[in-house]
């Protein structure tokens, strides 16, 4: 595994919509274990996409330090979302700003997991406003886009 260099707001990869990816080579697992290698370097972050380290794929990888650990998602696809939870976030590729942000409270999504295989899962409260964080990358959408007025902050960068 290598640390990559994390791209950050002002750079236009981060707007663009990632692609799907068509087949899990060595080298997207390679990209999926960096990417982690570089979320919990420093414990930096609990969510990174494929776009945060330059690569406009679908892929993101959450990890709140829950039972779960870390889960992996190719080719996500949210299909159900409820209820409503204002969460207050950050983001690696927005170094040194938090802000509140409206987020489901519960949501269902499909992906495909590191080896291929399809899964479904239901989350909830900070895994479900991780994973709609990491959803929206996947589009070109930063949680900045969404505060709630008057809620971005400066915050100290190692939070
Ligand atoms: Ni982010």
């Amino acid at each position: 595994m290598a640390l990559r260099n994390i791209v950050t707001e002002g750079d236009p990869i981060l707007r663009k919509r990632s692609r799907e990816i068509d087949e899990i080579t060595p080298r997207i697992v390679k990209l999926l274990d960096d990417m982690a290698e570089t979320m919990y370097y420093d414990n930096r972050g609990i969510g990174i996409a494929a776009v945060q380290v330059g690569v406009l794929r679908r892929a993101f990888i959450v990890d709140i330090g829950d039972e779960h650990g870390r889960i992996n998602f190719i080719n996500p696809e949210i299909t159900y979302r409820e209820g409503e939870q204002t969460c207050s976030e950050g983001c690696l590729s927005v170094p040194g700003k938090s802000a509140e942000v409206l987020r489901p409270e519960k949501i269902h999504i499909k992906a495909l997991d590191i080896n291929g295989n399809p899964f479904e899962m239901d989350a909830e409260g900070l895994l479900a406003d991780c994973i709609c964080h990491e959803y929206d990358h996947l589009d070109g959408i930063l949680f900045v886009d969404k505060a709630i007025p008057g809620t971005i902050e400066a915050v100290n960068a190692e939070k």
